[in-house]
Formats: C-alpha cells, structure tokens, sequence
C-alpha cells in the first residue's frame, strides 16, 4: 500500500509516520508538510533513511500542486494530520486556520475523488464537541454528542469534518474521522501545555497558568492515539466517526504541579495570568465505540506516560532547545507579554 501522511512533521504525525514506518515495511509511507513553524524535519530524523519512507514539502490547500502530487503518486490511502492546531494562535489569527484545515481539507478530499483513493482518513479533535460542565463528572463527548465549537481551531476542524462525511454520503468517497482527546508525549510542540511547562520549569522561568488552572483536559499518550488511527484505518466502518480517549481527566494546576514535582521544582514558579478567551472548561471523551468494535485498549494511563514524556524532554533538549532559541522568543513574547509579569 502507499499511504500519504500529511503533516508528518508536526507532534502527532511525526510519531504516527515513525509508527507506520517501523510497523509496516512493506508499505510505502509519503510524508506530506509544508513545514510551518510546527513542523520540524528533525523529528523526521530516527526514519529519514528507511526504504519504505519520503518526505516531500507542500501545502494541502495548493490545489494545482496535490492534483499533480496524486496523479503521479496513485496513493491508496491519504491521512490527513497536516493543521494549524494551536488554540491560542486561532485566537489572534483565524483565517490561516480557514485556510489549512478547510480549504487543505476539501483539496485533499477533491483529490482523493479524482484519483480514486480507497480510504481517506481524517485526523479531529473532541474540540468539535465543544466542552462540558465542571459539575457533571458523569458527562462525557460521544460520537452522537452534537457539534458545538468554542474557538476558531475548533470550529476550522468541524467544518473539515463536516466536509469530510458530506464527501461521504454525496460521493461515495470512503472516508473515516477520527476525534481524539488531548495528546501528549514526544516531539510536541513547546507551545502547548506539557512541553511548554517542562521547558520553563527547567529554565525556572514562570509558568502561565490561564485562570484558576480548573480548566479539565482528558490526556492521551501520542502512541496510544497512533495505534487508534492505524485501527480505525484498517478496520473502522466507511462513513463513521470514532472518538478516542483513555479517561485519563485532570486539571491543568494538578498536570502543572506534577510536572513540577517531577523536576524538583518550586510550585512557587507558577503565575495565574488572564484567562484564554472563550476557554473550554471540561473535555472528556467517552471511547466505548472504538474498544467494543475495533478492540483497541490504551497501554499508557496518565500516570504512566507522563514521567516517560518528561524523561525524553530531559534526554532530548537539544530538540526543542532548538525550537525555542528562534522566532519563538516573539511568539511567546506576542502571546504572554501583558500576561505574564
Ligand atoms: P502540529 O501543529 O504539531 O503539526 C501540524 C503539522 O502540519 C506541522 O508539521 C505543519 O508544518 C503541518 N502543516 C500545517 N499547515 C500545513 C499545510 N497547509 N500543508 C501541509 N502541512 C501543513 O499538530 P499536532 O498536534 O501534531 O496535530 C495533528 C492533528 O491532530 C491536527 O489535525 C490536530 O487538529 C489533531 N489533534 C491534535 C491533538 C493534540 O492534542 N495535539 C488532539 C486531537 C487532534
Ligand atoms: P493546550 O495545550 O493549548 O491544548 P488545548 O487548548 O487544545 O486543550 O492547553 C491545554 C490546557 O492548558 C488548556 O485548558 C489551556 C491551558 N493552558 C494554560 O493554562 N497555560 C498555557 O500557557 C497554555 C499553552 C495552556
């Protein structure tokens, strides 16, 4: 099989395509990214050289550049991971997020038509649900749960969605969705919570917790979110959505406080800055549908992966030292500048 991975220089498709690589030698695996800030051909670097993987640089939304890349290619699969996913970023600047995860996921559905792709598969996030109350432990998103977005990022991935299942049913295109609750683990991005507390902590630098920190996010291990995708791509049913979570719910002050506990840090280091706008109190996801028909069963439970993740951020600094030495500076400074004293 050839299978296209988009955006598999980002967190979660660089460890898909290491996954898929590793796994699967006789299938041939085409990484696809246009290399944004996110993306980084280091993470790349561990498979770089295996027979069955290549990487190519490109932009989804660039309709005359896929059209030639999948007439030539023939891919029998397409996973679409390639996104703006950063909250905050959809808050100062929606219309990148309308541009790649709408517009990149309708050419990549168009072109999948067009060359008759045999599964299509696209990468979600629990956020389309948008969130749950604090008060109702009991709740949790099901794959019947209505869309209700709170941010741009949100609202950019429910669209592609609902693209995705539209291409479906009018088409005939053999498409999956998946929905999956917060990841973790290598290669993330040091923008997002874990990493980025990690990397300040070690710097003893102040770490912005947005609000009180009650804020609840379902944590999942990147390489229990991997095994789903392959799953769901080799055996889910055409046309269905699955959600994918392992109950692994915390707060963000107790996910802070443990990564501080971690590295013998002070919990003095922590400052409550200006909460996010429009910020989703609960996520939670109910996977019920994805372990009773496909068997899958998380290895990692959040206390598992989590002293594992900060190990590799203290084994592998030079990978995101190098991120945060660059443009990042103006990032966080743009970001967190009034927030953070
Ligand atoms: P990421 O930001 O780390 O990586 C995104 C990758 O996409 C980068 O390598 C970037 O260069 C590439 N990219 C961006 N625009 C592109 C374009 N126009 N053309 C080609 N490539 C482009 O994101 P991630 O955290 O790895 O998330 C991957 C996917 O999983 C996203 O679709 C996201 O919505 C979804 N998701 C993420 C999480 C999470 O917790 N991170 C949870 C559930 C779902
Ligand atoms: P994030 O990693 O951005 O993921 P998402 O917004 O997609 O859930 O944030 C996880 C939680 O951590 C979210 O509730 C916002 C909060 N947060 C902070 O408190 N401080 C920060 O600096 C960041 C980046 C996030």
């Amino acid at each position: 099989m050839k299978i296209l991975v988009t955006g598999g220089a980002g967190f979660i498709g660089g460890n898909f395509v290491h996954y898929m690589v590793n796994k699967y030698p006789e299938d041939e695996i085409v990484n696809l990214d246009l290399l944004t800030y996110a993306g980084n051909l280091e993470t790349l670097k561990p498979v770089e050289d295996k027979p069955n993987y290549r990487f190519v640089r490109g932009d989804i939304a660039d309709r005359t550049f896929i059209f030639d890349l999948f007439e030539k290619e023939q891919f029998d699969v397409v996973i679409n991971f390639a996104a703006e996913s950063h909250v905050d970023r959809s808050i100062t600047g929606p219309q990148i997020f309308v541009q790649t995860n709408v517009l990149g996921t309708t050419t990549l559905l168009d072109a999948s038509r067009a060359f008759g792709v045999k599964r299509y598969h696209q990468v979600s996030t629990d956020e389309v649900y948008g969130d749950l109350p604090l008060d109702r432990p009991d709740l949790f998103f099901t794959e019947e749960t209505p869309l209700h977005t709170s941010s741009p990022y949100s609202s950019s991935k429910a669209s592609a969605d609902l693209f995705v299942l539209a291409y479906h049913r009018t088409f005939g295109l053999p498409v999956t969705v998946s929905r999956c609750s917060n990841n973790y683990g290598p290669y993330q991005f040091p923008e997002k919570l874990i990493p980025l507390m990690i990397a300040r902590a070690l710097a003893d630098e102040k770490l912005p917790v947005y609000g009180e920190g009650l804020n609840v996010r379902d944590w999942l291990h990147v390489y229990d979110h991997c095994v789903a995708i392959d799953l769901i791509v080799r055996n889910g049913k055409v046309g269905e959505v699955y959600n994918i979570g392992g109950h692994n719910e915390r707060t963000n002050i107790e996910v802070v406080k443990t990564i501080l506990k971690a590295l013998g840090k002070p919990e003095s280091l922590i400052e409550h800055v200006e909460d996010r706008k429009g910020h989703d109190r609960r996520y939670a996801i109910d996977p019920q549908k994805l372990e009773n028909e496909l068997g899958w069963k998380p290895v990692y439970t959040f206390d598992s992966g989590i002293p594992e993740t900060i190990q590799w951020y203290l084994d592998n600094r030079e990978w995101w030292e190098h991120i945060i030495s660059g443009e990042y500076q103006d990032y966080f400074k743009e970001m967190y500048g009034e927030k953070l004293q």
